[in-house]
């Protein structure tokens, strides 16, 4: 190679080398006055007969700084120092999350009761004995009461309250929400109130932890309170549920039961999406539980300042979880709360 171009070759890849800039570089070595181009001048001063050598070696001396130019600009994708941005290199894919499933479940069952006319309210996640128990017909130290395996809270009690809990059910919301209309509600000299259509919707506790349950999981709960409420709108309010929820072909059905707060108190089932109703492995019966209900006791209506005489109601109060597991065919609740990611992705 002749020496010139050696030279200028040498020179201008200690100064790619150290660049920070490659389009500054390119411009030192390539642009007017570049040393390149004030080495190419020099060819209408080279004898003719090197005058072809002399090309030849231009051309390859200038392939090796192009090629070296390149491999610079691809090693400083992105410098901040030179503010330089390859923006041909590829780019990283954003990661987009959604919401939990729970979270999910939760706009579904909100947007479908809204469109009956409940309205969604929310009521202390730490309560008052008197609105978890006491107030829905469970006198201190009833029995019934161990079925809600509650974790009470150390803090000072109400004598008029009792202690502090942590809501084992959304039905603390029932009473509250009738002192709530009562008080908002514009009242006629006759003492009406209502109606009442509220969702209640809240992270419940209980201390139990297997395969359907969790100690903390949520409830949805439903209470319509007014005059002639009777259990054939309870049906119809559950299958309109049922129907929108789970898809056109599941359909309910009412299992006698017992609850202090609700008389007569059902069981609500709904059938399952694997066999609709046959029977299978999964659901045996043909039937899944979704949750309690009733109509609502008249100690509760009174607890709340309503007159049984003259209104009566229904409540149901539902797991989430349990719900979503139903639709979903999930033969393990806990997995909802460890926050696996090649679980959570498949929702
Ligand atoms: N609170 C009850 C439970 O947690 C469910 C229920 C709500 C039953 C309302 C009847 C009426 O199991």
């Amino acid at each position: 190679m002749n020496p010139k171009v050696k030279e200028a070759l040498d020179k201008s890849l200690a100064l790619i080398e150290s660049s920070v800039d490659p389009n500054k570089t390119y411009l030192e070595i390539f642009g007017k006055g570049g040393i390149f181009t004030v080495l190419a001048g020099e060819i209408k001063n080279i004898e003719p007969q090197n005058r072809a050598a002399f090309g030849r070696d231009l051309n390859s001396a200038k392939s090796q700084i192009e090629q070296a130019l390149h491999i610079k600009r691809s090693s400083l994708v992105v410098s901040r120092s030179s503010g330089f941005i390859d923006i041909t290199a590829p780019g990283k894919k954003q990661k987009i999350g959604h919401l939990h499933l729970v979270s999910q479940a939760i706009e579904e069952i909100v947007g479908i009761f809204t469109k009956i006319g409940f309205s969604l309210q929310s009521y202390p996640e730490v309560d008052w004995d008197w609105y978890a128990f006491e107030s829905l017909n469970m006198p201190k130290n009833h029995p019934a009461r161990d079925d809600w395996e509650t974790f009470f809270v150390k803090a000072p009690a109400s004598s008029r309250y009792g202690n502090q809990v942590l809501t084992p059910h959304t039905s603390n919301g029932q009473v509250r929400e009738m002192e709530r209309v009562k008080t908002f509600t514009p009242r006629s000299p006759k003492g009406e109130v209502g109606p009442i259509r509220m969702l209640n919707i809240a992270r419940c506790y209980r201390r139990q932890i297997d395969v359907s349950h969790t100690p903390m999981f949520h409830q949805f709960e439903g209470l319509y309170v007014d005059k002639n409420v009777s259990i054939p709108e309870l049906k119809g309010t559950f299958d309109f549920f049922t129907t929108n929820f789970f898809g056109p072909k599941r359909v309910t059905r009412l299992r006698p039961h017992h609850f202090r707060f609700t008389e007569p108190s059902f069981e609500v089932d709904v059938t399952c999406g694997v066999c609709l109703g046959k029977g299978c492995r999964i659901c045996k019966s043909g039937w899944l539980e979704l949750g309690g209900a009733g109509m609502v006791h008249p100690n509760v209506l009174k607890a709340g300042g309503i007159d049984p005489q003259k209104y009566s109601g229904f409540a149901f109060g539902w797991g989430i979880e349990r719900t979503i597991a139903m639709k979903t065919e999930l033969p393990d609740i806990r997995l909802f709360y460890q926050n696996d990611l090649r679980f959570l992705e498949q929702f």
